[in-house]
Parts: structure tokens; sequence; C-alpha cells
């Protein structure tokens, strides 16, 4: 049995009206990462705030690390990391000083500050930049900056609301590493994104927020499962192979659609657009049958592609969906 560093049991806020969160169930198991996905204002950072003591539920209850969050906040406070959504670092104070500043709060000697705050800045490849006033970071650094500040403490779990919101692909992909060099060592991990491909880089389970309630939760793998069927995406050399092609599809029983589920056959709406269809997948033999009945007429496909379910798909069949672009 795996043991759990976080329980939440029908946990709510409420401001005023407002539902913030309402009744929300989760359990995160000790060493994996829990990923919190969801619109703005969906409830994420509330449910962060409240399971890192910050704010009192009005409703359920929560332990973190096997202690209460409302009983027995000044105990979870002592496990925990956070790195909050907007950041907390000191601008007028160098990377290493806000760190060792820190450390001496939570009562380390000074030596002992210094050496931690040294071993954090190389952890975060921020040793060059450990003596420049914080304010003169770039984002990247300061978010690596924040998440070393979270880690000070040697927290057995951390909490990450958005940890990677407005960074560059590479400043991202550095912060990824790091969290997942945590995990390796044995840290959980509660993250809130909005992105969903860092979502599926990171977490082991995601549970999927809007308005204040779970709306569905899931290992990557089950949630794309639950929507998402393969596709085979057909990109036809012209718009006029439309007609032949749609017609040697359905008499193999292989019904097409535009592309974004859109169902008919009219001309695609943009001049740039390549003439596209798409066919539900429900084993790699209906690829096959997809190139037989388009060679059986005479339809040559610029493309072919077996197009697996996204995250994407997930999030927009459980939120509400967008309207459509098309
Ligand atoms: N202090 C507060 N007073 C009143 N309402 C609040 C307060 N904090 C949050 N809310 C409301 O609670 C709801 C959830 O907000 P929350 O900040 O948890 O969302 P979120 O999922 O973190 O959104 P985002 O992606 O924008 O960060 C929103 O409707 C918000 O307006
Ligand atoms: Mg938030």
């Amino acid at each position: 049995m795996t043991e759990s560093a976080i329980e939440v049991d029908r946990l709510s806020k409420r401001f005023g009206d407002v539902h913030a969160l309402d009744e929300v169930s989760l359990t995160v198991p000790k060493g994996s990462v829990c990923g919190l996905l969801g619109h703005n204002g969906a409830g994420k950072t509330t449910l962060v705030n409240m399971l890192s003591t910050l704010l009192l539920p009005t409703g359920g209850t929560a332990t973190v690390a096997g202690f209460d969050v409302v009983r027995e906040g000044a105990q979870v406070r002592r496990r925990i990391g956070l790195t909050g959504q907007f950041a907390s670092v000191d601008e007028n104070l160098s990377g290493f000083h806000n760190l060792v500043l820190i450390a001496r709060l939570l009562g380390a000697s000074k030596r002992d500050a210094r050496t931690r705050a040294g071993e954090l800045l190389d952890v975060m490849g921020l040793v060059e930049a450990g003596q420049r006033l914080a304010k003169t970071y770039s984002g990247g650094m300061r978010r690596r900056l924040d998440l070393a500040a979270s880690l000070v403490g040697k927290p057995e779990l951390i909490f990450l609301d958005e940890p990677t919101t407005g960074l560059d692909p590479s400043a991202r992909i550095t912060m990824w590493q790091l969290v997942k060099r945590l995990v390796r060592e044995g840290t959980t991990v509660l993250l809130t994104t909005q992105l969903l491909d860092e979502a599926e880089q990171l977490a082991d389970s995601i549970t999927l927020l809007s308005q204040g309630k779970v709306v569905v939760s899931g290992t990557p793998a089950e949630l794309k499962a639950r929507v998402g069927k393969r596709t085979v995406t057909i990109t036809l050399a012209s718009e006029a192979d439309i007609p032949a092609a749609t017609t040697a599809l359905l008499d193999v029983g292989l019904p097409p659609q535009l592309p974004g589920g859109r169902p008919g056959s009219d001309a695609a709406e943009t001049e740039e657009a390549e003439p596209e269809l798409s066919v539900p997948a429900e084993s790699p033999a209906d690829l096959a049958r997809v190139v037989r009945a388009l060679d059986d007429a005479d339809v040559t496909p610029r493309r072919l592609a077996l197009v697996e379910p996204r995250l994407d798909d997930v999030y927009l069949a459980f939120t509400h969906p967008a309207p459509s672009a098309a």
C-alpha cells in the first residue's frame, strides 16, 4: 500500500457567495506528482493555499504529510515548500542572500545557512548570478530562485503554483528537469498549471478542476483513453479529391470527418488550409484499411498520420468547450 502525502476530503472554500472550492476530494501518494489543471478561477490557487495553511477551509478536511491543515498547521508548514503563483523573494537582495535569509528564519546557523544557499544555487544553475540582486534576474532565473527558496528547509512536499507561466520554452524545460530531479529524490509535488504539456511531462496523476469542483481525475493515459480515440488524418493533394475519398471511406465503413470533429463535407474554410479528412481509428489495422480504400479509389493522399488523443482533447471535453473557431 502506498502512503499518501496529501489527503483531501470534501474540502470547500467560500468567499461570500463565491464557492471557490466545492467539496473537492483528492489523494496524492508519497513521491508522486499531482497536476491540478483548470481554467482561470477554477480554484487551483485556493486549494494550494489551504493545503499550505495560508487559507482556512470553510468545509471538509485535509491532511498534508499526515497532519491536519487546520489543527496542526505548524507541523504542516515544517514539511512543505511553497512556490507561489506570485513570487515572494526580496528583489533588493542577491539570490544568495535571499536563500541565506530564509535558512536563518528556519533556524539554521549562519554557517549552515550559507552552505545551504550555496548548494541550492548550484542545483538551480545560479552560482554565477548568486551575488546579483534578484531584481536583475530574468524570468527564468527568478523562478529558479523561487524554487530554491521553497527548498531551503528540505521539504518532503512541495507546492508549485504555475511554476513556468511566462517562461520561454528552454527556461520551462530547465524548470521541468529541476522538478523531475526533486521527484527522483523522493519529494512529493503538487503542481498547478494551465499548460497541458507541462502536466503531461510531470504529472503522475491529474485532477481537472472547473468552477471549484473536480470534473475528472486519473493518470494522463487514463484521461486520454476516456475521451480521445485515435484518428487517421488524411491530407489530400487537392479539394477535388474530397468527394472520391469520402465515398471510398464510407464504402468500407470508416465515415470521415473534417478535422476538429466537424461533420459534413463542406470545402475547407480557409484558402491556405490543406484539405484534410480524419477517420476514427480503433486499431492500427484501420490505417491499412484507409490506405486500401483510397488506393482502390485512385486517390493518392499527400500525407497520412495516425494521431493519438491529446490531453487538450480531455481538457476541452471536460471543461466548457470553447465555441467552435471555424
Ligand atoms: N480572497 C478572495 N476573495 C474573494 N474571492 C476570491 C478570493 N480568492 C479567490 N477568489 C475567487 O475564488 C475563485 C477561485 O480562484 P483561484 O485563485 O483559486 O483560481 P485559480 O484556479 O488559481 O485561477 P488562475 O488560473 O487564474 O490562477 C475565483 O472565482 C476567485 O475570484
Ligand atoms: Mg491561481
